[in-house]
């Protein structure tokens, strides 16, 4: 469903910065896969290419067949709003609503009636175990409570594909489980495919392959088979070849 071929970034600027290099990545209707790699490896810029946020400098992306870098700018917002889903790592909701009111947000943007908006939202939050703080503002909830309303706000209207950068970036352990738990029922269940970026190997585990970039290019890839456990110890190793930072090691948690 999506295929990113050789595709390279370049920042221009007074110096221009070379990003990635001839990137290569399919990923299957249904597959959950993450990205993983050093800080300043070019994840972030891969992600934003495919969210369509920024272009590639040479090379194609396709989603469904479809390149979305070709759209004009109307339909690539309608494109956007429609096929594909969005959680980062600082949540992104919108202070002044509620819960409830930032979940239906993509619902509000395609003009849906607020009867059929309520009911979808309260059909999530109820599979998301979030109900009980509908109704309350985003500062009186934990940021586990928040990452977990964000995600249900990018699947309320059931993208195709929901791209997540470091949604667990800044949750405790408990709280990244649930949300990583979350995401996993959600692929499972509905059948999204998911493309998360992290520096946390838990989070990484629960992805069906992990891939990994060093300074803008593939380095290797890894599948989960049944174990997530072994999976996780596997991501630990691949990553301490890898080499990096140390932060990249700094979220080790079982
Ligand atoms: N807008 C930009 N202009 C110039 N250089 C940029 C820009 N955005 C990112 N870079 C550079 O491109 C490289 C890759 O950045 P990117 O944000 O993709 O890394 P990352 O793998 O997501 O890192 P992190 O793990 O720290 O989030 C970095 O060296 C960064 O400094
Ligand atoms: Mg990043």
């Amino acid at each position: 469903m999506l295929s990113v071929k050789q595709v390279s970034k370049i920042y221009e600027g007074k110096i221009a910065y070379r990003a990635l290099t001839d990137i290569d990545l399919t990923i299957n209707t249904g597959e959950f896969v993450g990205i993983m790699g050093p800080s300043g490896s070019g994840k972030t810029t891969l992600l934003n290419l495919i969210a369509t946020i920024d272009e590639p400098t040479t090379g194609e992306v396709l989603i469904d067949e479809r390149n979305p870098h070709k759209l004009k700018k109307d339909a690539l917002a309608k494109f956007r709003r429609r096929e594909l889903g969005f959680v980062f790592q600082d949540f992104n909701l919108l202070h002044t609503l509620t819960v409830e009111e930032n979940i239906v947000l993509p619902l509000t943007l395609e003009g849906k009636k607020v009867k059929e908006m309520k009911e979808k939202a309260n059909m999530i939050a109820k599979k998301l175990g979030i109900t009980d703080i509908m109704k309350k503002r985003t500062y009186e909830i934990s940021g586990g409570q928040a990452q977990r309303a964000a995600v249900a706000r990018a699947m309320i209207h059931q993208p195709k594909l929901l791209l997540a950068d470091e949604p667990t970036g800044n949750l405790d352990s408990k709280s990244s489980k649930a949300v990583m738990e979350m995401l996993e029922t959600i692929n499972k269940q509905d059948g999204t495919t998911m493309m998360l970026v992290t520096h946390d190997a838990l989070a990484a585990s629960y992805c069906n392959r992990v891939v990994f970039i060093r300074d803008g290019k593939f380095y290797s890839e890894i599948h989960r088979g049944d174990n997530r456990q072994a999976f996780f110890q596997r991501i630990i190793d691949t990553l301490s070849l890898l080499g990096g930072d140390a932060h990249d090691l700094s979220s080790i948690r079982v």
